[in-house]
């Protein structure tokens, strides 16, 4: 499933861009959107599901959990459940592929089964920190035999009845929180979560979608509580994904920064715990419209229309980084040809997603021009005012989708083609990126 032979691609300035185009379903509620389905008893319906490769690594090992999962059509799902409860014992180790998520909220599930799975993933994700999650799930019961620093592999022992917990994220971290959860689903008694910084809130809703008992409460430090009623019956569910905002986050900052463009990126997920990127760009001065606003599956959805404009450096508050945690490496793209300083920080998470991103922008924008200063926890970027980059380098993508995707964007706006050494990755959120792309440039 996963291409072990790297694809370089060379992306080059073409003039402006300009068209109409639909980004893939939202990967965060599509992975969801399988989860609780095939959990339900009875027959759910998902259509608009994002066919990349994370999802997919979700997809699989629901089934290799006993649900009944089958593609009807593009982006048309059909699940049957198993029940809350009903997960089998997997009878091989399940391969995460490149997915945190599908990792970290199905490590979540199978504490509170009883059976025991082995997770195995890429060698970007066998690096990434599982403690997070095997801290809290610990408290229910549930035994962990992870590799050194709580890294893939790693088996997870799932306890039944698992102990109802009560847990304070000390990191803003959405996986974390759902992790946590899915174990209540199959606990008896109240599982909480406590939430000092909101972070996106898809489990929520989509729990509640279901037919969870669930309640938030945000006390008067703004502080969320979310409690679970456990042993939950959940009702099959006919799903619609809206487009997901990180991928639209590509097309839009391609306009932005490349003369002459106006792209208009449809269905497009406006849930606000993940709109931080356009309220930013915004502030920078993007011109930016939004039409067309509906609700969808219990999401809010909107047309984006991006027009090429004059940015400006910002300051990025430290507690927006949340809702556009995915969006860094695009925005620090956006910042490169600003006019002006951009300052961010406080983004220590950057460090440990798909690869390190603050080191892996600052030393790729670095190599085609750009003016960056690395810190611990940001970026500060002094911008070209509208000039294009330099281009010209090769840039390393480390099993990364959006680094990849971003200095793909980059390259819109380089006197000379910047080349990615491995685009392969962008398949794990994004398979139709480099159609999309030369599409919009008219090729
Ligand atoms: C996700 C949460 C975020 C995000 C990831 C998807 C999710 O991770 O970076 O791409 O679907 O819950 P963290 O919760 O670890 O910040």
């Amino acid at each position: 499933m996963y291409s072990t032979h790297p694809r370089p691609a060379s992306f080059a300035a073409r003039g402006p861009l300009c068209g109409t185009v639909k980004v893939p379903g939202d990967k965060s509620i599509s992975h969801r959107s399988l989860m609780l389905s095939a959990l339900a008893i009875g027959e759910s319906r998902v259509t608009g599901l994002l066919e990349g490769e994370d999802v997919l690594a979700t997809a699989a090992a629901m089934r290799a959990m006993g649900a009944t999962i089958e593609r009807t059509g593009e982006g048309e799902w059909r699940i049957n459940g198993v029940g809350v409860g009903g997960l089998l014992q997997p009878q091989n180790a399940l391969d995460m592929g490149n997915s945190g998520t599908s990792t970290r909220l199905l490590m979540g599930l199978v504490a509170s089964h009883a059976i025991t799975a082995t997770f195995i993933g890429d060698a970007s994700l066998s690096k990434r920190p599982m403690g997070r999650v095997i801290d809290p799930l610990s408290l229910t019961g549930a035994e962990f035999n992870a590799s050194p620093g709580g890294r893939l592999p790693l088996m997870v022992r799932g306890m039944c009845p698992a102990v109802p917990i009560g847990y304070r994220l000390p990191v803003a971290s959405a996986q974390v929180k759902s992790a946590v959860l899915l174990a209540g689903l199959n606990t008896p008694g109240i599982t909480e979560v406590i939430e000092p910084v909101p972070t996106r809130d898809h489990s929520e809703r989509m729990l509640a979608g279901f037919g969870a008992d669930l309640m938030v409460e945000t006390d008067a430090d703004g502080v969320r509580h979310i409690r679970l009623v456990g042993e939950a019956e959940l009702k099959p569910q006919t799903l619609e994904v809206p487009g997901d905002p990180s991928s639209a986050a590509f097309p839009i900052v391609a306009a932005l920064i490349t003369p002459g463009s106006e792209v208009t990126v449809t269905h497009v997920g406006m849930n606000p715990t993940r709109t931080g990127i356009y309220k930013m760009l915004e502030t920078m001065g993007a011109d930016l419209t939004y039409s067309n606003e509906r609700v969808v599956g219990g999401e809010p959805v909107a047309d984006i229309t991006a027009r090429h404009s004059a940015l400006k450096g910002i300051e990025v508050p430290p507690e927006v980084a949340p809702s556009m945690i995915d969006e860094f490496p695009v925005f620090f793209v956006a910042a490169s040809m600003a006019e002006g300083r951009t300052v961010t920080s406080g983004l220590d998470e950057l460090r440990v997603k798909e690869s390190d991103r603050l080191a892996l922008m600052a030393t790729g924008l670095k190599a085609i021009g750009a003016t960056v200063e690395e810190r611990e926890d940001g970026l500060v970027i002094d911008g070209t005012g509208g000039e294009p980059l330099e281009g010209g380098a090769t840039i390393a993508s480390a099993l990364d989708h959006r680094i990849a995707m971003s200095f793909a964007v980059a390259g819109q706006h380089c006197y000379h083609a910047v080349t990615v050494d491995d685009v392969s990755p962008i398949a794990t959120s994004f398979p139709t990126f480099e159609a999309m792309l030369a599409g919009l440039a008219g090729a």
